[in-house]
């Protein structure tokens, strides 16, 4: 069944090994980087919780180097930080309120301005962060991405027809219309900020995904098939969503 996932996936008993596996992979992508910053993107949902509570976690939040980690969003909903809808919402409870993550360390998409000027907003800040004015292929912006995988193919919220797909020059862009509840407008990585990366992770756990990751492995084009890395791309899967 391997052969029909995306090339190079790796299935796990389930989706607390997925977040183990994750976990695992994050640390070594901040032991490999040779920056005093380590950026890493944030995916939203709720398969990453696992992951996020596991770093802030008794075994795992002493192998972070959280005072070099500086925690970015791949999306977020156009709802209040303390919206149950809102992914700043999920990252801060998993993280424990942020017990471990100095507060100037999680940059927040500024969907309170709405996604246009939101959108301009982070742009400009991965940019500040970057330290330069336009993104260099060899220099990765990021040194992980996580992602997830929608059932409808989406990822961070990229989804199928809409016009966010086709942004190739702007790091980041508005959403107005969701494919997928939550539909409330929201805003999003594009595929050059995400490949500007020098590790990507997918997590993908749940029978619900099992319809998506198939036609991903056909060849279908999909929003997450979409994305390219300038590093490498893994698929993590637990067993009933690769079954
Ligand atoms: C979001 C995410 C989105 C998510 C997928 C899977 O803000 O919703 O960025 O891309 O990763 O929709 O979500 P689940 O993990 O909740 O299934």
């Amino acid at each position: 069944m391997t052969a029909a996932l995306p090339p190079d996936a790796v299935v796990l008993p389930d989706a607390d090994a997925v977040a183990h596996e994750a976990a695992e992979r994050l640390i070594a992508a901040c032991e490999a980087s040779r920056s005093e910053r380590i950026a890493i993107a944030l995916s939203g949902g709720s398969t990453p919780k696992r992951l996020y509570a596991l770093l802030a976690g008794p075994d795992h939040v002493g192998r972070v180097p959280w005072d070099r980690v500086h925690w970015f969003f791949g999306d977020d909903r156009a709802v209040p930080w303390d919206h149950a809808d809102s992914n700043v919402r999920m990252v801060r409870e998993a993280f424990h309120h942020g017990t471990a993550v100095p507060a100037a360390h999680l940059h927040f998409i500024p969907t309170d301005a709405g996604p246009e000027a939101a959108a301009e907003t982070y742009a400009r800040t991965l940019l500040e962060f970057y330290g330069a004015d336009r993104l260099d292929p060899a220099r990765p912006l990021f040194d992980c991405v996580l992602l997830g995988l929608g059932e409808d193919g989406h990822t961070a919220s990229l989804f199928p027809g809409k016009p966010a797909l086709s942004e190739t020059a702007r790091l980041v862009a508005p959403v107005p219309e969701a494919g997928l509840a939550p539909f409330v407008p929201r805003v999003t990585l594009t595929y050059p900020a995400l490949a500007s990366s020098a590790l990507v992770l997918f997590l993908v756990s749940g029978e619900s995904k099992r319809a998506a990751l198939r036609r991903l492995a056909a060849g279908e084009d999909l929003p997450a098939g979409r994305v390219t890395s300038q590093g490498r791309i893994a698929w993590l899967l637990d067993a009933a969503a690769a079954a």
